[in-house]
């Protein structure tokens, strides 16, 4: 009789393709998870695939940044690096997305291009996404997964890939993506530090808003998104259920780096049973109403599930 249910093929990894590396490196806020070569990287998605995990999404970790990001569409790029090996390897047998931002790429850590005043320039930002969007989609990208929080991001990218002839490319669109202090060990893992002590409070969400996240997803929705995302999850699955109430679009939810580190610290301590926690809160976030999550936990519940 239960209502709800959570299987491998409704978890999506992220995972971090890092330039330069000869051997894959621990990220010490994520236990378990790294930065891979290329060779890991292929390890690790057969091994998700093995355990029938529905996709992956990429992170890419660049030796060198610039001020406008512009490892992001490099054609030789690490992600595009990335994503046409795994395509080659893998073809249609799982799906491989590709976070969409500049974060990764930029020296001061902002998602978009920054004016002298240190503000970020939402509209000259939509050109490098559009940009970024063409080369992940050319490289192989099933899916590209804008995640700036940048007004009008998800029309730019429409009309550059259906202008560029991937208008078979699906839009995940980060449409409700809330400035969370949850991100905290994710930015170890890509090596991001926000210059001068920023933040990014101009274009992600405030956490005390609700309706706001509607208005976001909606826009989203109109220009073009094919599926979108509520960021982090625990902390707002009002959000997740409102949106699943509205929308007929797919949804899914980021359970974040903070929340697979918060389960993870107490579990190697013996404080609980980590696994079966993140069994309760994915099932919690389906439940909530999301289609699919991606989670740093997706190989070990997968694993967990098919035993
Ligand atoms: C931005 C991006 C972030 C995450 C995914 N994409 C960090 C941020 O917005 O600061 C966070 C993911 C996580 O914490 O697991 N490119």
């Amino acid at each position: 009789m239960a209502e709800t249910t959570l299987s491998p093929a409704d978890l999506v990894a992220p995972l971090f393709i890092a330039e330069g590396l000869s051997e894959p490196k621990a990220i010490q806020s994520l236990p378990g998870q790294v930065q891979h070569t290329i060779r890991s990287l292929h390890d690790e998605v057969r091994a998700l695939h093995t355990a029938g995990v529905g996709g992956v999404i990429l992170f890419g970790v660049p030796s060198h940044k610039d001020e406008i990001g512009s490892g992001a569409w490099d054609a030789n790029g690490v992600a595009q690096v990335a994503l046409r090996s795994l395509r080659d390897e893998f073809a249609d047998e799982l799906v491989v997305m590709a976070d969409l931002c500049l974060d990764e790429y930029t020296t001061h850590g902002h998602c978009g291009v920054v004016r002298p005043d240190g503000t970020v320039d939402n509209d000259a930002t939509l050109e490098l996404y559009a940009k970024t969007a063409v080369a992940q989609a050319h490289a192989g990208a099933q899916v590209v997964a804008p995640s700036g929080m940048m007004d009008g991001q998800v029309g730019a990218i429409r009309q550059a890939l259906d202008g560029a002839g991937f208008d078979d490319t699906v839009i995940l669109a980060y449409a409700a993506k809330y400035a969370s202090a949850l991100y905290g060990p994710f930015r170890e893992a890509v090596g991001v530090e926000i210059a001068d002590g920023g933040n990014r409070y101009a274009y992600q969400q405030d956490s005390r808003n609700r309706r706001e996240a509607l208005r976001e997803a909606r826009a989203d929705v109109e220009q073009g998104a094919d599926i979108v995302m509520v960021k982090p999850a625990m902390t707002y699955l009002d959000i997740v259920a409102d949106l699943r109430q509205a929308l007929e679009v797919p949804l899914c939810a980021y359970h974040v780096s903070g929340e697979y580190a918060m389960i993870k610290a107490a579990g190697a301590n013996g404080w609980l049973d980590a696994t079966a926690v993140a069994i309760e809160q994915l099932t919690a976030v389906r439940r909530a109403g999301a289609d699919f999550v991606l989670t740093y936990f997706a190989r070990e519940v997968a694993e967990e599930l098919g035993r």
